[in-house]
């Protein structure tokens, strides 16, 4: 039998933590070797922020993540944060700007952020071993992980894998799978960040809109995001969708302000005492897309000027834009997320370094962890700081 290749840290997954926390390792002088299925690094940065890589949130603040333990991401948070990325990216001369809402994107293809980790995984000799199938993962005083091209030996192993998003770009659980094969808890899984689907007759009046975008705020339980909204072909999408629907529990609602921070009603019967020989339609062109006007009017406005329509009628029509509930019947699932809600559980891994609670040398760090950030530039956020804190304990 051969043996095992050794090093001081093997880190499963050359994603964006991955290779956060064997760059930061390696730099610290471990020795480090990264395994990967797949053919090339860092896929899903590339594909990230339409091609241009949203690298991280001006604005992060342990607020915009989900997790059981909402307080868990501070720390690693605090040390490793979006000015540190971005000293990065500019000393690799990355030209970037800022989007909306503090998202911080880059200028050209998102390939310059690869081409930095990989530099800077260079300088720390990381040694990256891509298209290496994991078969399996033991450990007795080392860790060892048999792949089909070789087995590697640690006393230290970090789970980077990341989450159930996109399986056909090579999402998988792997990570979860060996977090609880070494008795770490995994808290349920959903897709995130995902479109919503609803019921067939709901769906058919969502398809006549496809292609409208609206700013709303959408609000779902306690949450609340002012974006906007798309309608597709099979329901709804958008900023505002993607946001509310990490929040979105099976069975529950999610209700939208179609003219938020506005009273609807006043403005409706604003819009009749202004112009009161108009169609319904046309008064709610005023305020909305011409086709979400057409629907609307056609629904819930009777036919004739609007000056005829009673106050009642348009304070019934203006609840409805402010509050209006809608209930998914799901989501577009794992093949449509950008992110995966859940994960190794918080209570079992160290806050400052990521290790394994029970665990000594098990690290687990990006999307694989139960800590799911808004849309926006935070989950890379997330990614680059527990990366960074784990590589700073390796
Ligand atoms: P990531 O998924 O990046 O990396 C995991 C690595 O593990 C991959 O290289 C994979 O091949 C490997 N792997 C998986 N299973 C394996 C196995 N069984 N064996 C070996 N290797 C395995 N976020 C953001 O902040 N800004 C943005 O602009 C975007 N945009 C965006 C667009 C799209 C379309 C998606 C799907 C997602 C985003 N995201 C995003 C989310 C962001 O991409 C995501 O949160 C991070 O990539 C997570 O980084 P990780 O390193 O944890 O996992």
């Amino acid at each position: 039998m051969t043996r095992p290749m050794e090093s001081d840290v093997i880190v499963l997954g050359a994603g964006a933590a991955g290779l956060m926390a064997a760059l930061t390792a390696g730099q610290r002088g471990r020795r480090v070797t990264v395994l990967d299925h797949a053919a090339e690094a860092g896929r899903k940065i590339l594909i990230s922020g339409g091609g241009r890589c949203n690298f991280t949130n001006r604005d992060t603040d342990a607020g915009c993540f989900l997790s059981g333990n909402p307080h868990f991401a501070k720390s690693a948070l605090a040390r490793f944060r979006p000015a540190d990325i971005l000293a990065l990216v500019e000393r690799h001369g990355i030209a970037w700007h800022e989007k909306t809402l503090g998202q911080l994107f880059c200028d050209g293809s998102a390939r310059a952020v690869v081409d930095l980790l990989r530099a800077e995984c260079d300088a720390g000799a990381v040694d990256l071993r891509l298209s290496h199938r994991i078969t399996g993962v033991t450990k007795a005083d080392r860790f060892t992980v048999a792949t089909d091209r070789g087995t590697f030996s640690a006393p230290a192993l970090v789970l980077a894998t990341g989450g159930l998003s996109i399986p056909k770009m090579g999402a998988t659980g792997l990570s979860h799978d060996i977090a609880r094969q070494f008795g770490l808890r995994v808290t349920p899984t959903a897709p995130a960040l995902v479109p919503l689907t609803f019921d067939a007759a709901t769906g058919a009046w969502m398809r006549d809109l496809a292609g409208v975008s609206v700013e709303v705020e959408a609000r779902c339980g306690r949450a609340r995001f002012r974006e906007a909204l798309l309608f597709t072909h099979r329901g709804l999408s958008g900023p505002a969708i993607l946001q509310a629907s990490s929040y979105w529990q099976a069975g529950g609602e999610l209700s939208l302000d179609l003219l938020p921070g506005r009273d609807a009603a006043a403005l409706l019967r604003a819009a009749k005492r202004q112009r009161p020989r108009v169609a319904g339609q046309t008064m709610l062109g005023g305020l909305l897309p011409q086709r979400l006007a057409q629907m609307l009017a056609a629904h819930h406005l009777p036919d004739g000027p609007v000056g005829e329509m009673p106050d009642v009628v348009l304070n019934r029509l203006g609840q409805l834009l402010s509050r209006w509930v809608l209930t998914p019947t799901g989501t577009e699932g794992y093949a449509k997320a950008e992110v995966t809600r859940g994960g190794i559980d918080t209570r079992d891994l160290s806050s400052a370094t990521m290790e394994a609670r029970g665990v000594p040398g098990l690290y687990a760090v990006g999307e694989a962890v139960d800590v799911t950030g808004w849309l926006g530039g935070y989950n890379f956020q997330w990614a680059w700081a527990s990366g960074h804190a784990a590589g700073r304990a390796l």
